[in-house]
């Protein structure tokens, strides 16, 4: 079929196999042009490990340290007519990628919260790579049904106490218009968030693969989180999701004791504000992202998924330097977006902004493409105007 974007607001319902293909070859080559991590991950499960920091873990892991990868995700396969997600055709491109270049990759598609997917992941980890030297955790999804009671929880993004005004963006438009967010009403809608998005499945996974004994000594294991400028506090930091990620961090202690005996550590990275399918759905955000690319950009210090993900393994957790941590306890691999001088003139700019301006002190040109490039689309060497076969498997998933 012939596959063009189709979006419906901050969602595009259509994605391009070739596309999302290019996508990938262009991460795999940046980092093959960095070289390899020393010391690097050698065997590596990734859940969330389809589109977004996941894919770019994944990604990083196995081509900067030829790391067997076993991905964890939830995506739709194609139907005749009907184009597969994003994270599917991703993952089909990984794992070809992979196939040539000579590393083990394998991949589940099911619910991650599930204890199901849990076993099946064990299971493949014990007949394949007997144990795991490294967990990425990057699950980012607007719902979860708890395992053990079958309650079904959705997560809200919203400010809490207070209702929370300012700019947004119609990224397809570059129309600015002011959004006013009504605070939660019920504690319920903060405790659901928390229990998508904080870190109650992070340690549930973390006590399974150590019950099954698929841990190897010196185990790491690392989930994303997200600070922030104070202008998104309201909506993010000090929101519900701010809410869930505060839970998330407090999880680290926990697991550090679970894998003490294992000599095995946990990690919350703290990452950069970047286009993926879930922050395009936060209000406000993809205005201060287009900003932040703005200032970035001009000082040379920009930088998406992969190379926020190389950085985060070559620089942090494989250095062979200190790890570096900040008071709290967290890798800070936002730390160039956090600088002052890149926050100062954000800030400043921010006040300007408005629909005449945005093309000239924003780059919201370059959000635009970063959005359309997670679904495959506006990549040069692929035509999409010819017909493409949607149908395409990943290898590994029968
Ligand atoms: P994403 O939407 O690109 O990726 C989410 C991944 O989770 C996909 O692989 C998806 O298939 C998988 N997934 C969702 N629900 C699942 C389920 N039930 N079972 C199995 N897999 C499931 O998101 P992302 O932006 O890469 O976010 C990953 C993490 O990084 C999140 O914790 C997010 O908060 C954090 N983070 C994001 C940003 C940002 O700006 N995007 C910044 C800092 C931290
Ligand atoms: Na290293």
């Amino acid at each position: 079929m012939i596959i063009q974007p189709r979006t419906r607001g901050f969602i595009c319902l259509t994605s391009h196999p070739e596309g999302c293909a290019a996508h990938v070859k262009q991460q795999i080559a940046y980092v093959q042009s960095k070289g390899k991590i020393a010391n690097g991950p050698k065997k590596v499960l990734v859940i969330g490990a389809s589109t977004g920091f996941g894919l770019a873990s994944r990604i990083a892991t196995a081509f900067g340290s030829d790391a067997a990868t076993i991905g964890v995700f939830f995506e739709k396969s194609a139907t005749e007519g009907r184009p597969a997600t994003a994270g599917w055709y991703n993952s089909a491109a990984f794992e070809q990628e992979a196939a040539k270049a000579g590393l083990y990759a394998k991949s589940i598609n099911g619910d991650a919260y599930s204890d199901e997917i849990k076993k099946q992941t064990i299971e493949l980890i014990k007949q394949d790579l007997g144990q795991v030297d490294l967990v990425v955790y990057s699950l980012a999804s607007p719902r979860r049904t708890h395992p053990k009671t079958g309650v079904a929880y959705a997560s809200v993004l919203k400010p809490i106490n207070e209702p929370f005004s300012n700019k947004t963006v119609d990224f397809h438009t570059g129309v600015v218009s002011n959004i006013t967010i009504d605070p939660v009403t019920e504690q319920s809608d903060i405790d659901n968030t928390i229990a998508v998005m904080g870190g109650e499945d992070w340690k549930f996974w973390m006590e399974d693969l150590k019950a099954a004994g698929v841990l190897a000594d010196g185990v790491k294991t690392v989930a994303y989180s997200y600070i922030g400028p104070e202008l998104t506090y309201p909506i993010y930091r000090n929101g519900t999701i701010g809410m869930a990620k505060n839970d998330l961090e407090a999880t680290v202690p926990t697991i550090n004791n679970l894998l003490a005996d294992l000599h095995g550590v946990s990690y919350v990275s703290v990452n950069k504000a970047l286009v993926t399918q879930s922050s395009s759905a936060i209000p406000v955000v993809p205005l201060y992202i287009s900003l932040l690319y703005k200032v970035m950009k001009e000082k040379n210090i920009h930088e998406g998924c992969i190379e926020q993900m190389y950085r985060l393994f070559d620089d942090r957790l494989y250095a062979a330097k200190p790890i570096g941590l900040d008071t709290e306890g967290r890798i800070r691999v936002d730390d160039w977006e956090m600088r002052e001088d890149v926050q100062a003139e954000v800030a400043k700019l921010w006040e300007q902004i408005n629909s005449e301006n945005i093309n000239e002190i924003s780059d919201l040109e370059g959000y635009r493409k970063d959005f359309f490039n997670l679904f495959g689309f506006e990549f040069d060497n692929v035509d999409y105007n010819v017909e493409t076969n949607e149908l395409v498997d990943v290898p590994s998933i029968k």
